[in-house]
């Protein structure tokens, strides 16, 4: 593993290793047991979106680690002002001893590993979000104890998080299912390459895609850069919501995960949010300790 562009690039195997060093992480972080492992390495973050979760799960972890970490805007880069990716990352190879990037173009992730000679971690491009699933894998373990033969359903919009959720899930055995409009469905190759490798179903029937879910996850109906589209989204995915009509035909014991940020009363209620507080925020904390072995399998 060189990279971590996308979640297709690994295989089950390199998948579980990320998994069980995330796990030795987190208990050696609760456990005040030091681990550092990525001693006066230096990780770039290259942000041309906003964040939360990211930027400080990257940038403690890198701390936590040993390592340092440099907040790259893309607004202060030459980036911004049109220097094309190929030459700033032949720049930044020099300095810096690995990439994180959140952005728009998957193209651009592939650009800096093609041209760079650094690892480049995706966080977060229009087309997927493989440290997100990652850390969404591990929570789902950690509360059911296996992954295999799961069902995860996914309400909402077809987009980077559905997915990465696809890739992931069918990795690992899980079966997935597509809650979306028609005119927003996720990637037409994933959709056929998990159907050649696993159970995919992609429908617009709601409690048909939820039926005996062991997990439920949504996402926002609009995504970062679709800011225009706020009202025809509204309109497309107003009954896209994980609300408690939804969860009665879910398996009893559903959890409910979500990337966050999170839109109450749009894909979420607030009952149904507060209800799974414990595994969302597990989840959010969980992108620490995933991303942490990512930087360490990559860094190291
Ligand atoms: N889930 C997630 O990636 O959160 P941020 O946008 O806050 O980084
Ligand atoms: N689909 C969302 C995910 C945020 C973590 C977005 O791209 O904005």
């Amino acid at each position: 593993m060189k990279h971590l562009l996308k979640l297709a690039d690994l295989s089950t195997e390199e998948i579980y290793g990320i998994l069980n060093l995330a796990d030795q992480l987190k208990y050696e972080r609760k456990n005040n047991i030091p681990h550092p492992h990525l001693q006066g390495k230096k990780l770039g973050m290259i942000f041309s979106k906003s964040s939360t979760r990211t930027r400080v799960s990257f940038e403690v972890g890198m701390y936590e680690l040993g390592g340092y970490a440099l907040f790259l805007s893309d607004r202060d880069l030459q980036i911004g002002r049109g220097e094309p990716i190929k030459d700033t990352i032949r720049v930044l190879s020099r300095y810096l001893d690995g990439i994180m990037i959140r952005t728009f173009a998957q193209q651009d992730v592939e650009d800096l590993a093609k041209y760079g000679s650094i690892p480049i971690i995706n966080g977060l491009t229009d087309y997927c979000h493989p440290c997100q699933v990652l850390a969404d894998l591990m929570t789902i373990r950690e509360y059911k104890g296996s992954l295999k033969g799961l069902k995860l359903c996914f309400v909402g919009d077809g987009n980077n998080m559905a997915n990465s959720l696809i890739v992931g899930g069918i990795k690992v055995g899980m079966e997935v299912a597509i809650a979306c409009p028609d005119n927003y469905r996720p990637d037409e190759q994933i959709v056929r390459w998990a159907k050649e490798n696993g159970t995919l179903t992609v429908t617009s029937d709601l409690k048909g895609a939820a039926a005996n879910a062991d997990v439920l996850y949504t996402d926002v109906w609009a995504s970062m850069g679709q800011e225009s589209e706020k009202a025809v989204r509204e309109k497309a995915f107003a009954r896209y919501c994980i609300d408690a009509e939804l969860m009665k035909v879910a398996k009893p014991d559903a959890m409910v995960l979500h990337c966050l940020p999170a839109h109450r009363g749009e894909e979420i209620t607030e009952e149904v949010l507060e209800a799974h507080a414990e595994e969302i925020f597990d989840e959010a904390e969980n992108r620490l300790h995933a991303q942490k072995a990512v930087l360490v399998k990559l860094l190291k």
